[in-house]
């Protein structure tokens, strides 16, 4: 069955930094602690007041420029979300107005930090099922803005950003050469935001940080390392690969003891793993497509190099993806 193809990537983040040494001045935390603990130095936090979708868009054109697509021509504009500008609708629809893919069909899809790699899932998909021709896939996060920031378990280790890919008909060897989704409800409480329609928030919740992020950070660390090697594995045995055949392996950037702990087990050699999340923080859904652009602009990641990616997030949910570029 045909599969799909990478013609085009893009990313973008918020121009302001804030450093280590910023959040030393917000909670009692410190520059030495968060390095040692998750690799993270700064990351990019939007203005109050800024969109999403603007990020997002940004992240687009240039994927839309590379692939040499007019957003006229795009089908489908799938965005893996937790923090679009709106309940609703969705941060696809209004993505879609504002690069002008007047054809396209639109919507979200909510998997947290997986909202990328199960996209692309989704997005390989239709396009077999339905013949789409080009499909966009978009993962953008502000989760800045659902941050407590007086909590320092959580508040130092998240950032904005957008990156998204325009996928076509695969050639040469080249595309998706597998992908596999999972989720398991039973550790929702390890990882979650309560505000939604079981909590509508009282003036009272909201002051007492009600609706952020709350999180188990051990167990969730526990859980990342077993799920994305076991998704990484059962990709590489769709793609009839083995470890040794990646070229590059693109881990959801949460945590440098995290990516580590997965070169570690797949015997990924040092320059072979893809790392930013000393610049970025954890960017959600956004990460692995931020860490695929700057690798893929930077010449680090070539034409017809396999990557595999890896992720989990919030849910539970895990996913990877091996791709030959
Ligand atoms: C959050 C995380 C970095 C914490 O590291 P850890 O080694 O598990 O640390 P612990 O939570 O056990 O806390 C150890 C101590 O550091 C303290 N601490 C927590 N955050 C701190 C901070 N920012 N600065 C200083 N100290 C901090 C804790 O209060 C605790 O102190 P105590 O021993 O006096 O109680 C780590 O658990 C992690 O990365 N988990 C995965 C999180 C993740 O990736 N989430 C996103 C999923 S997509």
């Amino acid at each position: 069955m045909q599969t799909c193809q990478i013609l085009g990537s893009g990313h973008a983040v918020p121009e302001r930094i804030l450093t280590n040494a910023d959040l030393e001045q917000m909670v009692d935390t410190n520059d030495a602690w968060i390095v040692e603990r998750s690799g993270i130095r700064q990351r990019h936090i939007a203005e109050p007041g800024s969109s999403l979708s603007d990020f997002a868009a940004d992240a687009v054109n240039q994927a839309l420029e590379r692939a040499h697509t007019a957003a006229q021509d795009i089908d489908l504009i799938i965005v893996g979300t937790v923090s679009g500008d709106m309940k609703f609708p969705a941060m696809a629809c209004l993505l879609q107005e504002k690069i002008g893919a007047t054809k396209a069909a639109a919507f979200d899809i909510s998997a947290a930090c997986s909202g990328f790699l199960y996209a692309l899932h989704l997005a390989k998909s239709l396009m077999q099922t339905c013949a789409y021709q080009r499909v966009l896939v978009v993962a953008a996060e502000m989760l800045s803005s659902m941050v407590n920031w007086e909590d320092r378990n959580t508040c130092v280790l998240f950032g904005d950003g957008a990156g998204a890919v325009v996928l076509g008909p695969a050639a040469d060897g080249r595309g998706i050469l597998s992908s596999t989704i999972h989720s398991d409800g039973h550790y929702s409480n390890l990882l979650y935001n309560p505000a939604g329609s079981r909590h509508v928030l009282s003036a009272e919740d909201i002051d007492n940080n009600l609706a952020t992020i709350h999180m188990q950070g051990r167990e969730v660390f526990r859980h990342a390392v077993s799920s994305m090697t076991s998704a990484l594995n059962e990709a590489l045995e769709q793609a009839g690969l083995g470890a040794g055949d990646l070229d590059f392996v693109i881990p959801h950037q949460a945590n440098i003891r995290i990516i580590e702990a997965i070169a570690k087990r797949f015997k990924v050699p040092e320059g072979k793993i893809i790392i930013n999340v000393e610049r970025f923080g954890n960017t959600s859904a956004a990460s692995i497509p931020i860490a695929l652009n700057e690798a893929i602009q930077d010449g680090t990641i070539k034409k017809g190099d396999v990557v595999g990616l890896t992720t989990f997030g919030a849910g539970l949910t895990w996913a990877a993806s091996i791709i030959r570029i």
